[in-house]
């Protein structure tokens, strides 16, 4: 008896959680990616779009295009132009961009990160010019 309570209350427990991390998905949104890469664009969405750009995880956070330049200090760079390597999003997340004045350090921490850092790698920098390498 006593562990079948404690079962149903890991349930319940687990039930107050799962809502909250799949309701992006069942919203439907315009998030654009692999399967595999869904919670890195989610993560993406929910932690780092308020302040960056990129089309696949529908994040419109850097300047607009046209926009003046300058726009609100927070905006970061537009990862659709701006190729991100893993390690640099790692580098970023734990540090707080590469110069430390404006982003929040350790948004995402931990096995988020990665998942934020792969998608970045492969996501980032689609609509940079060619050739550019990496
Ligand atoms: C409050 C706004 C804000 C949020 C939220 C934010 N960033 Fe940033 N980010 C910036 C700014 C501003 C810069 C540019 C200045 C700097 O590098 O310190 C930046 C720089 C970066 C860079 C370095 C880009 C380059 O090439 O110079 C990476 C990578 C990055 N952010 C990733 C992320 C990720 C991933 C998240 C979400 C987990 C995130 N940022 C959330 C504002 C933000």
């Amino acid at each position: 008896m006593a562990a079948l309570h404690r079962s149903r209350l890991a349930r319940a427990a687990l039930g107050a959680v799962l809502p909250l991390v799949l309701g992006l998905t069942a919203c439907g949104g315009e998030i654009d990616v692999e399967k595999a890469d869904r919670s890195g664009a989610e993560l993406f969405y929910e932690r780092c779009s308020g302040c960056h750009s990129l089309k696949s995880a529908n994040s419109y956070g850097s300047k607009a295009v046209g926009e003046l330049e300058g726009g609100e200090r927070t905006n970061g760079p537009d990862f659709n132009l701006k190729k991100e390597s893993r390690d640099d999003v790692l580098f970023a997340v734990r540090n707080g961009g590469f110069s430390g004045a404006i982003m929040p350090a350790n948004i995402v921490v931990g096995k988020e990160a990665e998942q934020v850092a792969d998608f970045l790698d492969r996501y980032s920098g689609k609509e940079a010019s060619q050739g550019s390498g990496q």
